[in-house]
């Protein structure tokens, strides 16, 4: 495993972790019953030195997470989680951000958590996140029982990261959760440059989700965007839109080459990686530390997305 700093917290994170939430849930969104599964995924992340472990609140991970670190020495880990907001006219905001914290760590069994974030700040939420929230997070870091303070974009909504742009320029965050992929890079232009200036550090979600492992879904997206002409119709096989990615690189599969994708990028800490399948786990820790794709490969991709920052990969 490789290892690097995240941003201003000064925190050593690996380069590759692990996400516990996203479209397999460690496997538990269509297998509820398998706890046991998912704790071993953990482990294995573990394992392969990964020490970064991203839940939350609203995922059903946090439990999960417990189970797997119990008998990990804590200061080995670093935990993130995550506070979904509380309704805009939640009459007490504050203790709810409190009761959200002391739920995870007790569904944790830790003391503190290292990176604490409020959950999938819209645009429209982040008036109230400024105003209502924040002061209930810094007297948790102040406490110690957070140790840095952080934002995740709702990026599923708000794929040009209007949000970020905006809090950025307030410099709230010690860390940011981010949509970085291949099919959206507009990050590159509009986040990353901001968060050099603040410092935070940058968690990358997103490098695969749907569209880039599962093949149907990336041909329908392809196909629609040369029908409504954002990509030239010549540009691009609609049957196997992105098969130079494994022609013309030696990534052997396209979750390879969108995770290497990520990690190279000048700006990005951490990769996130969710999944429910423990092979998979063991391949995208593996393309995490492989070297950057091909110079050529990067700009014909630019060519394909560059210039969209409207899809999500879902
Ligand atoms: N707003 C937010 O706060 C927010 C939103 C989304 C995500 N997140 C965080 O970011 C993490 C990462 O996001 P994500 O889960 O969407 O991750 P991702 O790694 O981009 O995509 C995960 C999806 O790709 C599939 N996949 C992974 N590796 C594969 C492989 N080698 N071959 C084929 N398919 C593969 C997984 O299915 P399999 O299970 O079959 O592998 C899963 O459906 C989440 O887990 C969560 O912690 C935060």
């Amino acid at each position: 495993m490789e290892y690097t700093t995240l941003g201003r917290t000064g925190l050593k994170v690996s380069v590759a972790g692990l996400g516990c939430g996203g479209p397999s849930r460690l496997g538990m969104r269509n297998d509820p019953q398998s706890a046991d599964n998912a704790v071993a995924l953990i482990k294995q992340a573990l394992d392969l030195g990964v020490n970064f472990l991203d839940t939350a609140q609203n995922y059903g991970t946090e439990p999960i997470v417990g189970r797997a670190i119990a008998g990990v020495p804590r200061e080995k880990l670093v935990i993130s989680t995550k506070k979904t907001l509380p309704l805009a006219d939640h009459p007490h905001p504050q203790a709810e951000i409190v009761k959200g914290l002391e739920q995870s760590l007790k569904l944790i069994g830790t003391d503190y958590i290292d990176v604490y974030h409020l959950h999938g700040v819209e645009p429209k939420d982040y008036d109230v996140a400024k105003h209502r929230l924040m002061p209930a997070m810094h007297r948790l870091k102040a406490q110690g029982k957070i140790r840095f303070i952080g934002v995740t974009e709702g990026f599923a909504t708000d794929w040009a990261h209007t949000m970020l742009q905006e809090s950025l320029k307030e410099d709230l965050w010690d860390v940011v959760m981010v949509g970085f992929s291949l099919l959206n890079p507009s990050a590159r232009k509009t986040v990353f440059p901001l968060t050099a200036k603040t410092g935070a550090g940058v968690l990358d979600m997103f490098a695969v989700r749907r569209a880039l492992s599962q093949p149907e879904r990336l041909q329908t997206l392809c196909r629609e965007l040369v029908e409504k002409g954002a990509i030239r119709k010549d540009s691009i096989d609609v049957n196997d839109p992105l098969a130079f990615l494994t022609k013309e690189t030696d990534a052997a599969t396209l979750p390879e080459a969108a995770y290497r994708f990520c990690r190279h990028e000048q700006g990005v800490d951490v990769v996130l990686t969710g999944t429910g399948n423990p092979a998979h786990l063991k391949e995208n820790v593996a393309a995490i530390l492989k070297p950057a794709l091909p110079k050529p490969v990067l700009e014909k991709l630019e060519g394909l997305f560059g210039g969209l920052d409207y899809l999500t990969g879902n």
